[in-house]
């Protein structure tokens, strides 16, 4: 196949790149995401702030832009992402206990309405875990009680019940840190006692500090040996290797229940890391660099 969403379908896998709502006017850009990607996620538009502006008040404006661009162009929309500790509004910062809980339930309830039946895997939670502890991070979420993200998920799977339900995060990629030990021990819990969890999204933001682990395939394997989905959500990799790149891919590709891989931006001037890191698969002038071809001949070898 050709493109990389091509390449991966013939796996039965996606992939798919993050979507900022104000580049659908740049035709560069939306030609090569049209092209290359089968699945988006909202860069930023579905996030708290961005659909709960004000208590109560939901908006999907820019979100549905970016939905509706996705789905007339055959692909699928992860959704992300409905319970954070950032890019929180000011009126929910600003909250705590449990008007800060029935809060985070009503945003969960008033998102997926929104979107019922049409989003196939929601990130339901993001980034729980502490960096370094293992533990739980503090927040504000956090401090409503332990239990907040059992809630976040039992209220997805009620308000979607089609949704695939994924906990998401970063630094979780090498099998020996103790986050990615907090995380798993996590998602062990959950699938004994039943809370409803589908999947794990493992960011993959590699760089220096947090370098792609040669026992990446392990930690993938061994989450779904868990009895969930696993999917690389944000991928960029600072320096843009292609070996490291195709080792990623063909990590996903060893691990049956990895059921694909979304790059975060199409082009390195769209990265949230800056274009001077070189991290996506596009040079800032959308031409296709080294990383490009190694993941496309990687999926294509499967
Ligand atoms: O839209 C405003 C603009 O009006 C304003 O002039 C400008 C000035 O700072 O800010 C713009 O908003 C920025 C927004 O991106 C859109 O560009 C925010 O400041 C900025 O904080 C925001 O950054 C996003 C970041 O999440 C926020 O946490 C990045 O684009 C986005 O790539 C990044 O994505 C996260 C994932 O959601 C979760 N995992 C980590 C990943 C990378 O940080």
């Amino acid at each position: 196949a050709s493109t990389l969403g091509a390449a991966a379908a013939q796996t039965g896998r996606y992939f798919g790149t993050a979507i900022a709502a104000g580049k659908l006017g740049d035709s560069a850009y939306t030609t090569i995401a049209n092209r290359e990607f089968n699945m988006v996620t909202a860069e930023n538009e579905m996030k708290i702030d961005a659909t709960e502006p004000n208590q109560g008040q939901f908006n999907f404006t820019n979100a549905d832009r970016i939905y509706d661009w996705a789905t007339q162009n055959g692909k699928q929309v992860r959704g992300h992402t409905l319970a954070w500790h950032s890019q929180q509004p000011g009126w929910m910062q600003s909250l705590s206990g449990s008007a800060l809980r029935q809060a985070m339930i009503n945003h969960i309830n008033g998102v997926m309405a929104h979107y019922e039946g049409k989003i196939p895997y929601w990130d339901v939670v993001n980034e729980a875990y502490d960096d370094s502890s293992g533990g739980r991070r503090d927040s504000n979420l956090q401090r409503t009680g332990n239990d907040w993200i059992e809630v976040a998920f039992r209220t997805a799977r009620a308000a979607d019940p089609a949704a695939k339900l994924c906990y998401n995060d970063y630094n979780t990629d090498n099998w020996t840190w103790a986050k990615t030990q907090g995380v798993y021990n996590m998602v062990k819990d959950f699938k004994a006692r039943g809370v409803p969890i589908d999947c794990v999204g493992f960011q993959s933001h590699f760089n220096s500090n947090s370098p792609y682990p040669s026992n990446y395939r392990q930690t993938l394997q061994n989450f779904a040996a868990l009895g969930v989905d696993v999917a690389i959500t944000e991928l960029d990799i600072q320096g843009g290797s292609a070996t490291t790149y195709a080792n990623v891919v063909n990590d996903c590709l060893a691990v049956p229940r990895c059921i694909g891989i979304t790059v975060w931006g199409v082009r390195d001037s769209d990265s949230w890391l800056g274009a001077n890191t070189s991290p996506l698969l596009f040079d800032s002038n959308g031409n296709k660099k080294a990383a490009y071809t190694s993941v496309l001949n990687a999926l294509n070898a499967a």
